[in-house]
């Protein structure tokens, strides 16, 4: 079998007026189901871009992305966003949640672009957040919510509609220590479940979490 996710030679430039920026230079990396792998690297290493470009929020400038073992380089962003919607889900540093909106309508939030009826998705949506421990937490509002409360609202978001993988961009940023341990049991409770986490941080404390470590610079895999 193929693994999951395959970047072949990945190029990512950005034209900043005349000049081009080149972010990520020559990337190789796969990765397979079921792994828990980290991205480290100093701030401005290309970490975000890579992570965007293997949830296909992005495309690479040049190189090949072969997802499932097909190739989604050549997929228009519809189909794009089919296969994300259906394998991905995105935990953010910031936690990306909309302010006057209840935590279950957060984590329903997905399922609307899916074919699932209303009574179900409120069951599911409460299952996630219960999974998170946030059962007691259904009605409130982010700003009722403490950091690590919220980012568990954004973990039972991205777990709702059942992903296969989990790509979490600084998930602990911004929390304290004990709270980051937290989130971190969730994610690799979630990873003996079996989903593939792709974990980006610069903390080495959460870095060990990881079974697997690629390190970039200067927008090269290091190892
Ligand atoms: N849309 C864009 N247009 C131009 N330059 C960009 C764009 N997005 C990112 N960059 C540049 O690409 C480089 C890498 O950015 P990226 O966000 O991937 O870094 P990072 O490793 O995630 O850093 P951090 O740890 O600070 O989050 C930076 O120099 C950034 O300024
Ligand atoms: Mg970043």
């Amino acid at each position: 079998m193929s693994p999951l996710i395959q970047l072949q030679k990945i190029t990512k430039s950005y034209r900043l007026w005349t000049e081009s920026l080149t972010v990520l230079k020559w990337i190789d990396i796969e990765i397979e189901a079921g792994e828990f792998v980290s991205i480290m690297g100093q701030s401005g290493s290309g970490k975000s871009t890579l992570m965007n470009i293997v949830g296909m929020l992005d495309n690479p400038s040049t190189g090949k992305y072969i997802f499932n073992g097909s190739d989604v380089s050549e997929l228009t962003d519809d189909d794009q966003s089919l296969i994300r919607r259906q394998n991905i889900g995105f935990i953010f540093q910031s936690y990306n949640l909309l302010p006057r909106t209840s935590a279950l309508d957060q984590v329903i939030m997905p399922l609307l672009y899916q074919d699932v009826g209303k009574k179900e998705r409120i069951e599911r949506a409460t299952i996630a957040l219960g999974k998170v421990g946030l059962a007691e937490k259904l009605g409130n509002f982010p700003n009722e919510m403490s950091g690590g409360q919220q980012q568990r609202v954004s973990i039972a978001r991205a777990i709702v509609t059942n992903p296969s993988i989990i790509l979490a961009d600084e998930p602990t940023g911004a929390l304290d220590s004990k709270t980051g341990v937290e989130i971190m049991e969730i994610l690799t409770e979630l990873n003996r479940e079996g989903k593939t986490i792709i974990l980006i941080t610069h903390e080495h404390e959460v870095d060990v979490y990881a079974k697997r470590h690629i390190l970039l610079r200067d927008g090269n895999v290091i190892h």
